[in-house]
């Protein structure tokens, strides 16, 4: 069987991050679930396309179906390093109340061969793609050797950077047209308009010790403007406020006797979401 025709036990050998029907009724069973849907980006059509962290490259094969003239696909840890290993080490790390090493990403833990591309080359063979794999690190790789594209996506990679300001000049950088910035994100109520960014130094998020800040929305706009972009729209932002619950009289009786004037601020619930910013230049 050809990869051109996969079948679907082909396909399941595979681990996926991301789900792509490669046609005929075949469709890998991504890990990341779901997508972002053909609305929440501007056009590709006739435009020159980077996906940075494309990973097995959902977004680099739709840019490419939607018309883009042609697509990068670049991407680093989620291609060579052996996550199996890494994750040993990472829970011998938490057993041990040590923080990892995290340079062993690519000494220790880094497979030349790729196995983590194998997605994205076995999709782009049944798809026929013509979509081009770059292999580096964005914070590293040389940006004038990279060249500017008209439609940049930074798609579930912000959060990973240790320096988001840096990497976000880097982003703006090779932009020439719009850049797609898709992240976690945080709502803290009574907070809503705060620039603000949460950090997490330990693993705290996801038990993944490469999750470092997560801004909230206003603080996503300034760290936009701050790298250069010239505007910033939201395309999804917060989600929408829930009705506080009535307080009970009793308790509001007794909050007045004590003196205190809002005691909800103390408890002001968070909640994280997945945010879409377009940033043009
Ligand atoms: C959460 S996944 C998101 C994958 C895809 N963009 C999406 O939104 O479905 C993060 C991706 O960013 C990649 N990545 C993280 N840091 C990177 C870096 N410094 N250079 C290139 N890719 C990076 C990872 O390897 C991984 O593929």
């Amino acid at each position: 069987m050809s990869v051109s025709h996969p079948t679907q036990e082909q396909v399941d050998a595979i681990l996926w991050f991301h789900s792509i029907d490669l046609g005929g009724g075949v469709v890998t069973k991504g890990l990341s679930q779901p997508q972002m849907p053909e609305d929440q980006f501007p056009s590709f059509a006739g435009r020159s396309v980077l996906d940075i962290g494309a990973w097995d490259g959902y977004y680099s094969f739709m840019a490419e179906r939607l018309g883009a003239s042609r697509v990068v696909a670049l991407d680093h840890y989620a291609w060579g390093v052996d996550m199996v290993a890494r994750g040993e080490y990472w829970t011998e790390c938490i057993a041990r109340g040590e923080l990892p090493d995290q340079s062993r990403d690519v000494t220790d833990f880094w497979l030349p061969e790729l196995p983590g591309r194998r997605g994205f080359e076995f999709a782009a063979a049944a798809l026929g793609s013509k979509v081009e794999p770059r292999l580096a690190d964005f914070t590293t790789v040389d940006i004038s050797e990279l060249g500017v594209f008209d439609v940049v996506l930074y798609l579930g990679v912000l959060y990973h950077m240790k320096e988001p300001l840096t990497c976000l000049e880097r982003l703006r950088s090779v932009t020439k047209g719009v850049a797609v910035i898709e992240t976690l994100a945080v709502h803290l109520q009574l907070l809503e308009h705060s620039s603000l960014m949460q950090f997490y130094g330990a693993g705290e998020l996801n038990h993944d010790f490469g999750n470092w800040y997560v801004p909230t929305i206003d603080g996503l706009h300034a760290l936009c403007r701050a790298a250069g972009f010239s505007s910033v729209q939201t395309v999804v932002g917060p989600p929408q406020p829930q009705a506080p619950k009535p307080e009970p009289l009793r308790a509001r009786v007794g909050r007045r006797l004590a003196g205190l004037e809002r005691p909800d601020d103390l408890s002001a619930p968070s909640e994280l979401y997945r945010a879409v910013v377009h940033a043009f230049v």
